[in-house]
């Protein structure tokens, strides 16, 4: 069997994804109005950031986290079990899906929806550099060829950022959640409508820290079948930024700067954390 599933040009990984449900989500998935949607490219805090959302909504409460595995918790719009959950589940809705914008349902982007500004989206695509910086595999095919499974990093965020200014749409930079995680925290409180008193927004930081999450068998992925996951892969590594300086050398530091000022050119200068 391939270790890819090809579909419009871009490889996604055999094992979790068929072109069926690909082309089911793409075409066929209905975005609600209440529905939650978390958007991000591989590698960039996905994870970290569905734990966040959890937690305010329960409060800090960490009941439903250490009960439920993350990925029913959130499904993945784009697999077949994530598919599956998400078109039985009553409304409002929590789910998370790496596809590019030009992949994803047109639903989202109906006018009715659009209109009324009344779904919610949050895009989180901080480890820009942390999916290509960050984990020396993914940045050297990245890197090379512009494209890896889930298709190019640049289309992706380029995609996904022309939305930046829709008033439902909040954009995150892991950067900015590992240097205030609370700040980030608040902020997605206020984007949420949520009002959440002091000591519960610190159930949430302490039950989102990187080693509560590592050390969660419902978020740690240690529940999933052991042939589903790539040998040698970790999903939770490190957890820092700037590791890609460990990796990259000067050189390959001052290429990739390049590229990303080619295929990124046209954003404003400042818009990214790590400029
Ligand atoms: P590292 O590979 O650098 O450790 P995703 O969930 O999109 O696959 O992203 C995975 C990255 O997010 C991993 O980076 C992982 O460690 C990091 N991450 C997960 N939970 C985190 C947390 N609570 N705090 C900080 N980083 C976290």
């Amino acid at each position: 069997m391939s270790d890819y599933t090809w579909f419009e040009g871009i490889p996604f990984p055999a094992f979790w994804f068929s072109k069926e449900i690909l082309e089911n989500s793409c075409k066929k998935f209905v975005v609600k109005e209440d529905d939650l949607i978390i958007l991000t490219y591989p590698k960039s805090g996905t994870n970290w950031l569905i734990e966040i959302v959890c937690l305010i909504q329960t409060k800090g409460d960490p009941k439903w986290i250490q009960s439920m595995p993350i990925w029913d918790r959130s499904p993945w719009i784009e697999t077949g079990s994530g598919y599956d959950k998400l078109t039985k589940m009553e409304g409002p809705r929590l789910m998370t899906s790496h596809l590019p914008m030009h992949l994803f349902s047109k639903s989202l982007f109906s006018s009715k929806a659009k209109n009324k500004l009344d779904y919610q989206a949050v895009e989180h695509h901080t480890e820009i550099l942390g999916a290509l910086r960050k984990n020396v595999k993914y940045h050297t095919r990245t890197f090379r060829n512009y494209m890896f499974a889930y298709g190019s990093w640049f289309e992706h965020i380029r995609g996904w950022l022309s939305m930046r200014e829709w008033d439902n749409f909040l954009v995150l930079y892991y950067e900015d959640m590992k240097k205030d995680t609370m700040g980030s925290i608040k902020k997605i409180c206020d984007f949420l409508g949520k009002k959440l008193e002091p000591d519960e927004l610190n159930l949430v930081l302490k039950y989102s820290s990187f080693q509560v999450v590592k050390e969660n068998n419902m978020s740690n992925y240690s529940l999933m079948e052991k042939e589903l996951i790539l040998t040698g892969f970790t999903f939770m590594r490190k957890g820092t930024t700037n590791d890609w300086k460990n990796h990259f050398t000067v050189a390959q530091a001052e290429a990739f700067d390049k590229v990303f000022q080619e295929k990124m050119a046209g954003f404003p200068p400042g818009m990214f954390p790590w400029e």
